[in-house]
């Protein structure tokens, strides 16, 4: 066992200690490696890699198979964060044993440290049931994206007095059933507060504003990897699109100008 990797005692360490969390997530070993590098101390193999690396238009057709392939390679290339491992549409829906066993596949086979999964109340008793099985558990409310065609959109959630009520009471089922942190996604940053207030566990957010205990984002989205996508919730700490673009256009021109390779790229006999 890795004995310098980043537990959920420290994450947990961090909210008592009013220590801000960041996620960030990524789906290969080169994107991993760098985030290793920093202090960031949770990745997320999150199933944001269907929009974001597979070419779907939502994370609905992603499977177990796709996280494990990527939770492979994330594992191989950062030994230091927290690595947690998403559950995909219906790998937990069916029932408690087929659960399990994805479960198993994402923390044997993957080499995940945690899973997350999407839902409130109505999956308290799945989080336990994988919670005693030895596997940490990160909850995720609000806006969750594996329900876009029942929520109707990508929409802020909680907006009305009932609707945070009951985002509340998911809440702390989850933290009932044992997860040991929640991301909430996209809703108003006092119904925020008012959970990360109420909760003992941290609140991770994505679109939620600055109360939540730390924040979640998207390797591509910070990175600005994409020409035209910028969410409102994100901020592009680099526009890695515009750069890619430049350097591929200058290597396209040096080849057909003859200016690359050189001597210097080039083998030769003695
Ligand atoms: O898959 C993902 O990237 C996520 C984050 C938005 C939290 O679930």
């Amino acid at each position: 066992m890795n004995t310098n990797r980043i537990t959920i005692n420290k994450i947990q360490e961090m909210k008592v200690n009013g220590e801000p969390i960041s996620m960030v997530t990524a789906y290969d070993y080169t994107s991993a490696k760098i985030i290793n590098s920093t202090k960031i101390p949770i990745i997320l193999v999150g199933d944001s890699m269907g929009n974001n690396i597979l070419g779907y238009d939502s994370t609905i057709p992603v499977t177990v198979e796709d996280i494990i392939r990527s939770t492979k390679s994330v594992t191989a290339g950062a030994k230091k964060p927290l690595i947690v491992a998403d559950l995909p549409f219906f790998s937990y829906q069916i029932d408690i044993k087929s659960t399990l066993l994805n479960v198993r596949r994402l923390i044997q086979d993957g080499g995940a440290n945690a899973v997350k999964l999407e839902g409130g109340e109505q999956v308290a008793d799945t989080v336990k049931k994988i919670v005693m099985a030895g596997v940490p558990v990160m909850g995720h409310i609000g806006l969750t994206p594996q329900s876009v065609n029942k929520l109707g959109g990508y929409k802020l959630q909680g907006k009305t007095s009932e609707s945070a009520k009951i985002l509340l009471n998911d809440a702390l089922a989850l933290q009932e059933s044992g997860a040991f942190a929640i991301v909430l996604e996209l809703i108003p940053s006092e119904l925020s507060r008012e959970i990360t207030d109420t909760l003992k566990i941290p609140t991770i957010g994505i679109g939620a504003g600055i109360e939540c205990d730390g924040q979640v984002q998207v390797f591509h989205d910070l990175l600005g990897l994409d020409l035209e996508f910028s969410p409102k919730h994100s901020r592009k700490y680099a526009h890695l699109a515009a750069t890619i673009k430049i350097a591929l256009e200058n290597y396209d021109a040096d080849v057909r100008k003859k200016k690359f390779p050189t001597k210097e790229n080039s083998f030769f006999l003695k």
